[in-house]
C-alpha cells in the first residue's frame, strides 16, 4: 500500500464512524468532477473573497469535494446542542403559505430540504456558489424523493427576475463573507422578494460572538471577526426592510424575520 492509499483508507475509516456508510460510500466512489457538470453554470465568475481563503481549514474553501463531505458534520458540531431545533425555528417563523421559496447559500441543502418537506407543493429553489455543495444537496433531496431546483449562482448577483419570491431564507451565510458582500446580498434579496415577501436569516449572534472569537478560530472561519463587528438589524433597516422579529436561538445564534414593504 503506498502512502496515498494508506492515508485515503485512514481518512475513510475515520469518516465512516461519523457519516452514514451509505452516504460515505456514495461520496467516496463519486466522480465529483463529472457530477458537478450537472450544476455548473459556466458564466459564474468566482470572486476572490471566495477562492482565496480556507474555510473550515479546507484549502480552496467550498470549491472541492472535501467541503460537502465534511460540511454536515462540522455544522452539527457548530450548532450544538441541536441543529434540528435551529432549522425548525426557521420553519416556525414563516408567515402564511409561501408558494415560491429561495434558500440563498443553501450549501448541502439542510434548510432547503426542510422547506420543501413543509411546503411540498411550493416551488423551492436552493442557490449556492459551489457546485460541489449542490451535488451533495441534490443527493440528499433525491434520497427523500424531493423535487428541489438547484442553481449555481452568486447570491449578490443572481439571475432571477425582480419580485419573484414569497419567502427567502439565508442560513449561516453572512459570517462567511466580507460585510460589504453581505450587504450586497441583502440588496439583491430585497430586489427578488415580492412586496410583502418575507426574509428569514439565521446566523451567528454578533454581540455574543464578539466575546467568543476563539470559536471562529476553532472552526477556522476567516470572516467571522469582521461579521461580529457589524449589526445585521442595521443592515436590514438601511436597505428598507421592515424588521419584525429578532431572537436568540440556541447558544450562539440569532434569527431575524423582515418583510419588504409594499
Ligand atoms: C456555512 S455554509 C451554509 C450552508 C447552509 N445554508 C446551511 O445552513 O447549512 C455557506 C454556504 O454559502 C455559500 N456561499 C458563500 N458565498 C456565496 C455567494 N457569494 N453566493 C452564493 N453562495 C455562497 C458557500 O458555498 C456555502 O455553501
Amino acid at each position: 500500500m503506498n502512502t496515498n492509499s494508506w492515508q485515503h483508507s485512514l481518512v475513510k475509516k475515520t469518516l465512516s464512524y461519523l457519516i452514514s456508510p451509505k452516504k460515505l460510500d456514495y461520496y467516496s466512489t463519486l466522480n465529483w468532477e463529472a457530477a458537478i457538470q450537472e450544476f455548473r453554470n459556466s458564466s459564474v465568475v468566482y470572486p476572490s473573497y471566495y477562492t482565496e481563503v480556507n474555510i473550515h481549514g479546507i484549502p480552496g474553501g467550498y470549491l472541492n469535494s472535501i467541503a460537502p463531505i465534511t460540511y454536515d458534520l462540522v455544522t452539527a458540531l457548530a450548532t450544538l446542542p441541536s441543529e434540528s431545533n435551529l432549522r425548525k425555528k426557521v420553519i416556525d417563523t414563516i408567515q402564511g403559505h409561501p408558494l415560491s421559496i429561495l434558500d440563498v447559500g443553501c450549501g448541502t441543502g439542510s434548510t432547503t430540504i426542510l422547506l420543501k418537506k413543509n411546503f411540498p407543493r411550493s416551488l423551492v429553489i436552493g442557490l449556492d456558489l459551489s457546485p460541489y455543495m449542490l451535488v451533495a444537496a441534490n443527493y440528499k433531496a433525491r434520497q427523500q424523493d424531493l423535487n428541489i431546483k438547484w442553481f449555481h449562482q452568486l447570491a449578490e448577483d443572481s439571475q432571477f427576475d425582480s419580485c419573484t419570491f414569497d419567502l427567502i431564507t439565508i442560513a449561516m451565510l453572512f459570517h462567511e463573507m466580507p460585510a460589504i458582500v453581505s450587504q450586497s446580498v441583502l440588496k439583491e434579496v430585497f430586489r427578488l422578494l415580492k412586496p410583502q415577501g418575507q426574509l428569514i436569516i439565521v446566523d451567528g449572534h454578533q454581540a455574543k460572538l464578539r466575546k467568543m472569537l476563539w470559536l471562529a478560530k476553532l472552526f477556522r472561519e476567516p470572516y467571522t471577526e469582521v461579521y461580529v463587528r457589524e449589526n445585521l438589524a442595521d443592515w436590514l433597516a438601511k436597505i428598507g426592510f421592515q424588521l419584525q422579529l429578532t431572537e436568540n436561538v440556541g447558544w450562539i445564534y440569532q434569527i431575524f424575520s423582515a418583510t419588504k414593504p409594499t
